[in-house]
């Protein structure tokens, strides 16, 4: 068909429960990325390999990548913040990792402690141990429209961090709107920007929902030609290093929006909606999501 085909990365069970201030259990997170899949979910983003003390949510990654269902066309990406982080990624069983860096210094200072520039510097062995390992390599940029310590932040920083980090070998360099301030006018500038520098094939958009402009500024992205999008199911989540950030746009809003433009996700949205309204039951809380509700109440 000539349906337009999107790929979601779903990065519920380590964006949105990264967090999350109860303890999940490792087999409620493993239930969780069970049930994605079989809603037809193809890349979950996993884990974090980051230090137990910054992101305590995350400590139990070694024990949940070796007991992850293995399956075909599934891929678990991890984040790794440095070499130690890949190392321990790929001794766990990992074939997939993600970098992250920010177009803002007072993040990257809060998030990873240390500088735009050495975080970059620091990428540099990783990229090259992930290449011998034949570890496929996504980056992220934090901060892409604002810095919740530094304000608004100019599109050509955030081309800078995009362009070095697809120079070094990025497949793939995800866009964050960190703190979901963004509206389609400044993404669409950032994108604009980035797009001039990286090719929009390999570019996805990264966008929390704190003002209620993720979806929108889901749709500016694909028209703009953004065929990859990360979402978390429910909305969970929120950045530890990101005061008052709130959780990804939700997966059921992004598929439903997506399917009603006439793309394809392979996702299946009542399987989807019956796992959101799982992990919320389970987290004891709302679904975060209005189509969610929406879906359950007809
Ligand atoms: P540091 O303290 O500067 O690290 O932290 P260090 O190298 O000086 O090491 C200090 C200790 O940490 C040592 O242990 C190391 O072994 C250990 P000690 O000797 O004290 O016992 N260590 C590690 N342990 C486990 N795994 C590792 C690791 N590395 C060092 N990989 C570090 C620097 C980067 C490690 C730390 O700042 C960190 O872990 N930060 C992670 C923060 C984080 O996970 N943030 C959330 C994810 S990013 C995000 O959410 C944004 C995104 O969604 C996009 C968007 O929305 O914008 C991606
Ligand atoms: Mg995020």
């Amino acid at each position: 068909s000539s349906k337009q085909a999107v790929r979601i990365v779903e990065v519920g069970p380590r964006d949105g429960l990264q967090n999350e201030k109860q303890s999940v259990p490792t087999d409620v997170k493993l239930e969780l990325i069970a049930r994605l899949a079989d809603a037809g979910l193809r890349d979950i983003e996993a884990t974090a390999f980051v230090s137990p003390k910054w992101v305590p949510q995350m400590a139990d990654h070694a024990d949940l990548m070796r007991r992850l269902p293995r399956r075909a066309g599934v891929g678990y990406p991890v984040l790794v913040p440095n070499l130690k982080g890949l190392e321990a990624a790929i001794e766990s069983g990992a074939s997939e990792v993600a970098v992250f860096a920010a177009a803002s210094e007072a993040f990257s200072q809060k998030n990873i402690n240390c500088s735009v520039a050495e975080s970059l510097v620091r990428f540099e062995p990783v990229m090259a141990a992930a290449r011998a390992a034949h570890v496929k390599v996504r980056g992220y940029v934090s901060c892409v429209v604002a810095c919740p310590y530094e304000g608004p932040v100019a599109p050509q920083r955030v081309a800078d961090v995009a362009a070095r980090l697809h120079a070094m070998g990025c497949y793939e360099v995800s866009l964050g709107d960190t703190i979901g301030v963004g509206t389609p006018a400044t993404v669409r500038a950032m994108l604009q920007a980035v797009a001039s520098r990286v090719p929009v094939s390999q570019l996805a958009g990264h966008y929390h929902d704190t003002w209620g402009m993720a979806v929108a500024n889901v749709a500016a992205s694909y028209d703009l030609g953004v065929r990859v999008f990360d979402a978390s199911v429910s909305g969970l989540g929120g950045c530890p290093y990101a005061k008052g950030a709130s959780g990804n746009v939700a997966t059921e809003d992004v598929v439903y929006l997506l399917h009603g433009l006439g793309a394809d996700t392979g996702v299946d949205l009542g399987r989807l909606v019956d796992t959101s309204a799982w992990i919320s039951g389970v987290l004891g809380r709302e679904v975060g999501s209005k189509v969610a509700r929406a879906l359950r109440a007809a």
